[in-house]
Formats: structure tokens, sequence, C-alpha cells
């Protein structure tokens, strides 16, 4: 049985007090069946990761594709690992998409992480027209073997993998769980024809885009969906502890 993860990426939200406020009211959560995992601004890492008691895992949102060195205003993923993060997201759409992040440079993100141990939470997803020329699958496996195909048994079982539809995100139009199970089921048969059914079995497939309190049941409940990346709804501690309570009272 795979353990579900609840994993909110804040994105570039929040000031100091708004996400100090809403940490501390993440702090209470109780530990349940379901790995809970928050993705703040880079700024705001160290004061979550040192505060005292800090039980909540902390993950960041992004990371260089350069391991040191003359790059202003990036952050490596030894920076991270030195602060005792242990995961970060690589591939979100919004990098690709704005930032330019091509599948070789994710390929060089994944590494990197690896190297310093790091789980990289790796983002794929086609955006809408894909879908309406029903190559969706086609599409996210290409994203896939492109800048993971390349990893060993021992490194791909160390990854997890979160499927996020571009028109799906932020726009509050989820995909139905029949659509997520369908890509989710693909991502894992290619996995399977690629790693073999042990790490098919147990590697992690998030769902991400509008996932919220109000469909997290038919979502989560699907069999191969093994939790949620969750943007907008994770900025409401209400609404983020009602979609870990559904994950936890799933068996
Ligand atoms: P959303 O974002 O939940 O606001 O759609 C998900 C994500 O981009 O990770």
């Amino acid at each position: 049985m795979r353990k579900k993860i609840i994993a909110g990426n804040w994105k570039m939200n929040l000031n100091a007090t708004e996400a100090d406020k809403l940490y501390l009211e993440l702090k209470e959560i109780e530990k349940g069946k379901a790995e809970v995992i928050i993705f703040p601004p880079f700024i705001y890492l160290d004061r979550f990761v040192n505060s005292p008691g800090n039980k909540l895992k902390i993950g960041a949102q992004n990371c260089c594709q350069y391991a040191s060195g003359a790059y202003t205003g990036e952050v490596s993923c030894g920076m991270l690992k030195s602060l005792g993060i242990e995961h970060v997201l690589i591939g979100h759409s919004e990098r690709r998409q704005y930032f330019g992040e091509t599948s070789q440079i994710l390929k060089d993100k994944i590494n990197l992480a690896l190297d310093e141990q790091i789980t990289p939470v790796f983002c794929c997803g086609e955006p809408l027209s894909v879908r309406e020329n029903e190559q969706h699958v086609k599409f996210v496996s290409e994203q896939i073997m492109e800048s993971i195909g390349h990893l060993t048994p021992d490194q791909i079982s160390k990854l997890v993998i979160a499927y996020e539809p571009i028109w799906a995100i932020g726009t509050g139009v989820n995909a139905s769980a029949e659509q997520a199970q369908e890509m989710h089921l693909a991502i894992r048969e290619l996995i399977f024809h690629r790693w073999g059914e042990d790490i098919s079995d147990k590697i992690r497939i998030l769902y991400g885009g509008s996932l919220k309190a109000s469909n997290a049941d038919a979502l989560l409940n699907m069999p191969d969906i093994d939790g949620g990346l969750i943007g907008g709804a994770s900025l409401n501690a209400q609404e983020f502890k009602n979609i870990i309570d559904t994950a936890n009272s799933i068996v």
C-alpha cells in the first residue's frame, strides 16, 4: 500500500507575517497516515525548518540546474540539503512556461537533487490544446522519458511524480477523477515498462490542478492517485487540513 502524500505548493504568495501565521496553523496538524509536505517560497525555508519543535516536512519549490558558482539569484541543491530540506519540486509547469525550463534543464536538476539525496517531486502535465487533440498520454510520457527516463532503478525509486494538467492549474476546473486516473495508470504503466513491476507498484504519483476539499474524496480514492499537489487550497489552513483528513481517512 502506497502512503499518500498531501503537498502544499504556496507558489509566490504570502508576505512574512502571513506565511508565519499559516505555518503556525499547519504546525499543529496531528500526525496521520498521510505524509504532509509544504513548499513555501525559498525565503521562508530556513525559519520554518529551524523553528523550534518543527515536525512539518518542508520542501523547496525549485533548485538551480548547476551545482554552485556564479549564478546570481539562484539556490543550489547543496544549499537546500544543508538546511535539512528533503524535497524539491522540479518541472512545475509555471517554471517550464514562464522561466523557459526545458526537459534537459529539468534532467540536470533531477540529477543534482538525487546527488544530494533530496527527493524530487517531478511535475508533468499537458496544455489544453494537447488534451483536446487526445494526445495527452503521449505528451506526458515524452515529458517523463526526456527528463527522468535515464534514471537507474535505484534513483527512480526515490522519486515522486506529480501529474498536473496545465488547464486545471489555478482555474478551478479540476480533471475529473476518471481523467486523472486514466493518466496516472498510463504513467504507472510507462514506469512498469521502463523499470519493472516492483518500482511501478511503489512509486507515488500525485495529482495537482484545482484539488480542494470538495473534490479530494473522489480524486484521492482513485487506485493510482497517491496524493495531491495543491496550490490555491493549500493557502487556507482549514481547507488544507480538510484535504489531509480526507487522505487520512482512505485505507
Ligand atoms: P492549484 O495549483 O491547486 O492552485 O490548481 C496546483 C499546482 O500548481 O501545484
